[in-house]
């Protein structure tokens, strides 16, 4: 099987302001494809470890595979918002590359994808019983509006929660396309496919808990890095942005850390015309004190 690779977002950024060096010990909190976790492998060489963490299984068993010459890395199933619990001492970097990845978008089966048919599901972790289907065949109008106003910022969000609940009255929504095409008749303008991203992204947030996972980790991780330590977080919308931004500016105030980054990083023109995924990235630091 050719497995297709696609370059890791921001990644001379990332090592650079993780500082890997060797012998240190660095967790990969969103391994994905393990692009990243390659990058700091080959930094490292034999010295020091690399913790790889993912809640969605076939990322964890694509990446030992991909790692699989490398002796120092532990792959392990699991939610970021554990890290805590997974941890047994503190580390010298923490990197988060939040957000769904270019492999899961492009398994239409995942249901991430606006653009192939799916079954609604949108699940990273698919032991967990929560699908975007439950919540556009269950959920009150109100609560679908809340969602689509909330985690998708979109300014239609009640008028497409209406059509959902009105659609459901001709028959179930069981896929991808089935909802896009009751999107884009709600949006009454001609800006259909930038609402339909937005309310694919809020589905995705609700069905991943993503923004509650994300508070939790940066909570956490602060105090799980030794001195001089570092963590990176690459966010793609303006929700994690903000809490990161927020959150980093907080551990400063606290006198815990030191903000490497007075504003955000954003990718180069080169690196998003080669990678359209880079095209909404920004990239906070900080260090340990
Ligand atoms: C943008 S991709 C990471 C790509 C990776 N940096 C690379 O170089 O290939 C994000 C990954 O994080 C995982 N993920 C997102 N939220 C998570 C969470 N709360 N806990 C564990 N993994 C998570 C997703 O399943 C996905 O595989």
């Amino acid at each position: 099987m050719s497995v297709n690779y696609h370059t890791p977002v921001m990644l001379k950024e990332t090592i650079d302001l993780l500082n890997v060096r060797y012998g240190k010990t660095y967790v990969d909190c969103t391994l994905g494809g393990g692009g990243h976790a390659k990058a700091i492998l080959q930094v490292l060489g034999s010295g020091g470890w690399v913790l790889g963490i993912d809640q969605d299984e076939s990322a964890i068993e694509a990446a030992r595979i991909r790692l699989s010459e490398h002796q120092n890395i532990r792959c392990v199933k699991d939610n970021f918002r554990n890290l805590k619990k997974i941890l047994s001492g503190p580390v010298d970097g923490i990197l988060l590359d939040l957000g769904v990845s270019s492999h899961q978008i492009d398994a239409a089966e995942r249901g991430f994808s606006i653009r192939e048919d799916g079954p609604l599901d949108m699940r990273m972790d698919c032991s967990l019983p929560l699908t975007a289907e439950t919540i556009v065949d269950h959920y009150d109008q109100e609560e679908l509006a809340r969602i689509f106003r909330e985690y998708g910022e979109e300014r239609f969000a009640g008028r497409v929660a209406k059509g959902i609940i009105l659609a459901r009255g001709t028959g179930d929504i069981k896929t991808t396309l089935q909802l896009k095409t009751i999107i884009e008749k709600a949006i009454p303008t001609w800006k259909k496919r930038e609402s339909v991203t937005r309310i694919f992204q809020a589905l995705r947030i609700a069905v991943n808990e993503e923004l509650r996972s994300l508070e939790t980790i940066l909570k956490d991780a602060v105090d799980l890095l030794r001195p001089g330590g570092r963590l990176v977080v690459i966010s793609y919308h303006s929700l994690e942005d903000r809490l990161v931004k927020h959150s980093l500016r907080q551990a400063k105030e606290e006198k815990k850390l030191k903000v490497l980054t007075k504003k955000p990083l954003t990718p180069s023109e080169a690196e998003i015309a080669s990678n359209a995924r880079a095209r909404s990235a920004k990239l906070r630091a900080g260090e340990r004190l």
